[in-house]
């Protein structure tokens, strides 16, 4: 098993990640950040090439020793530091970061209730949390595939969960979401429904 988490596992996300048709969101979503950036889940760092000069900084963090050697070796024209850590625990002090971007990832952190409140800890007060995740569908014959299919489907992708509702899972924690865009990409529903916005801390 510990080779299959610290190598396997990694390897296949950093090559499913690559897929092109993602990298419209990656720009349009990098493109509003802006200051101290925390990215969480940075991965093989494939946000990176796309931060534009509004962005003073930026700080990647991961739990994923791999995946951040990866994202250490992108081309990014931004400062970049790579932390290894996890979101339910950000090892960084409160209301430090202008902005945080989540792409593909809240779907796969285990408490990711706990993980979105470290997030509006961390922001500034009117700072923002960008996002691009896939998660559940709004139509419930798309759901109850979504719902049988995850057991087995996160077993096999690294903890990857099908069928979060993630606007709402945002709204939770206390977040004010201001731009939401939601929709299939290409591909098999259960895996293509998008959220794609802008959500402040009050
Ligand atoms: C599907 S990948 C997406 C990577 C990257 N955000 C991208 O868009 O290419 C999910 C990422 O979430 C990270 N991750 C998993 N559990 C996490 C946690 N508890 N805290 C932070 N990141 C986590 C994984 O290591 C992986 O890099």
């Amino acid at each position: 098993m510990g080779f299959y988490q610290d190598h396997i596992v990694p390897s296949l996300i950093s090559l499913a990640m690559r897929n092109r048709v993602l990298q419209p969101y990656r720009q349009r979503l990098a493109a509003q950040a802006e200051g101290r950036v925390l990215e969480i889940g940075v991965g093989s760092g494939l946000n990176l090439p796309f931060y534009s000069p509004r962005v003073a900084e930026v700080l990647g963090l991961d739990p994923q020793a791999k995946l951040l050697r990866m994202a250490g070796r992108q081309l990014s024209s931004v400062p970049l530091t790579l932390v290894g850590g996890s979101a339910e625990s950000i090892p960084l002090g409160d209301a430090c970061f202008d902005t945080v971007v989540t792409t593909w990832t809240l779907c796969t952190i285990p408490k990711v209730v706990c993980a979105l409140g470290e997030m509006r800890r961390v922001l500034k007060p009117g700072g923002k949390l960008l996002f691009v995740e896939h998660g559940l569908a709004p139509e419930e014959s798309v759901q109850r595939w979504q719902h049988r299919l995850n057991p087995l489907w996160r077993r096999f992708t690294g903890g990857c969960n099908l069928d979060r509702p993630l606007a709402m899972l945002i709204r939770e924690a206390e977040f004010e979401i201001t731009h939401l865009e939601t929709g299939y990409m290409q591909g098999p529903r259960m895996m293509t429904f998008m959220y794609e916005g802008c959500a402040r801390k009050g």
